[in-house]
């Protein structure tokens, strides 16, 4: 089977860490985001994937220059400009031309969902596109997803308002779609799926959905990024990490966090619920809680982070205290 990943996004909610490579190329413990996507679809029966790029696509080609990602061979379709999320399937469409069911994914989804399961159930019910759902808590920053007893979508409400939700079901980011599907989607200008393609087909009768309820996180935040760590660190996805070695020294206290390669913790340094990607260095007598770290950040003697997101290259000055800041890349490339 074939499956089209959706790569292209800014990741504009996770600055600065993505200042100079798209989301997918982030490492969770270690191991790019898109290596865990592409190696779930390669565990159930994918052969071969299409990354629908746009932002920084000479991240993804310089990191897997053989044409593999997890062991899959990959092809790439580059927007010149963001085309959004259904306008990017459309034109990677026009390139891969599947000729049969196949799959696309948002590419800062990390789940464990039973993809042949979802295929089984789109072919049963003859539909034209389906949707994973999941249940969360609060649907409100997702696409809501109402259906039938079969699995018929009644209604895909994109972000509705808080009090004024139908359903705890939300679009999970993975769709079985035919090649008629596509035809639907107007060409040469941004469509969004969410907003414009799966309400006009939930009107017309063809789109359905099957809930499931398994690991499922949406990458897309500082505080979801920490989480996609630390789930994969407390042994709740089947991935082991990845994580060669840092020099840490024994008097620090480091819990519920990921340390980098190449990264040192300095005496008495605290790291709590953080993620510090590589070659960073962490002054004695620090905290750094909640947090994440790109790389070669550097932390003073002394200074207190809590819920900082930090930019490549950035110095944090001895003593210096910051709550809740982002500070960009020191020189961003
Ligand atoms: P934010 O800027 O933080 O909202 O992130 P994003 O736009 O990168 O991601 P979002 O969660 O909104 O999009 C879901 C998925 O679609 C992600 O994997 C994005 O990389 C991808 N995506 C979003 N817009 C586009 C686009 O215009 N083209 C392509 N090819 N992919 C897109």
């Amino acid at each position: 089977m074939f499956a089209i990943v959706l790569v292209g996004g800014f990741g504009t909610r996770l600055r600065p860490l993505t200042e100079h490579v798209p989301k997918q190329m982030l490492p969770i413990c270690g191991i790019p985001m898109i290596e865990l996507v592409v190696g779930h679809l390669a565990d159930h029966g994918v052969e071969k994937v299409g990354l629908a790029m746009g932002y920084r696509p000479d991240a993804f080609l310089e990191a897997y220059p053989n044409g593999y990602i997890a062991e899959t061979p990959y092809e790439v379709a580059v927007e010149s400009e963001p085309l959004g999320t259904a306008g990017a399937i459309r034109f990677a469409v026009e390139q891969f031309q599947p000729k049969e069911t196949f799959l696309v994914l948002n590419g800062d989804v990390l789940t464990d969902l039973d993809v042949r399961a979802l295929v089984e159930f789109h072919h049963e019910v003859q539909a034209e596109v389906t949707i994973a759902l999941q249940p969360v808590d609060d649907p409100s920053s997702f696409g809501v997803v109402t259906t039938d007893t079969r699995g018929r979508v009644e209604a895909f409400i994109e972000k509705p308002e808080k009090g004024s939700v139908p359903s705890h079901n939300i679009n999970a980011g993975t769709y079985v779609l035919e090649p008629s599907a596509v035809e639907q989607i107007p060409q040469g200008r941004p469509v969004s799926v969410e907003r414009e393609t799966f309400p006009e087909l939930a009107a017309s009768g063809t789109l359905y959905a099957l809930p499931s309820a398994t690991y499922w996180l949406d990458t897309g935040t500082p505080q979801q990024f920490i989480q996609a760590n630390l789930d994969m660190l407390n042994g709740k996805r089947k991935q082991v990490p990845h994580l060669p070695e840092a020099v840490i020294d024994p008097t620090s206290l480091i819990t519920q966090s990921v340390i980098g390669s190449g990264s040192e913790v300095g005496v008495g340094a605290i790291i709590d619920k953080s993620v510090v990607l590589d070659r960073c260095q962490i002054g004695a007598n620090s905290e750094v809680l909640g947090s994440i770290l790109s790389e070669d950040v550097r932390v003073g003697q002394g200074a207190r982070l809590d819920g900082c997101v930090i930019g490549q290259g950035q110095h944090i000055e001895p003593g210096e205290i910051l709550i809740n800041q982002t500070r960009p890349e020191l020189n961003p490339t």
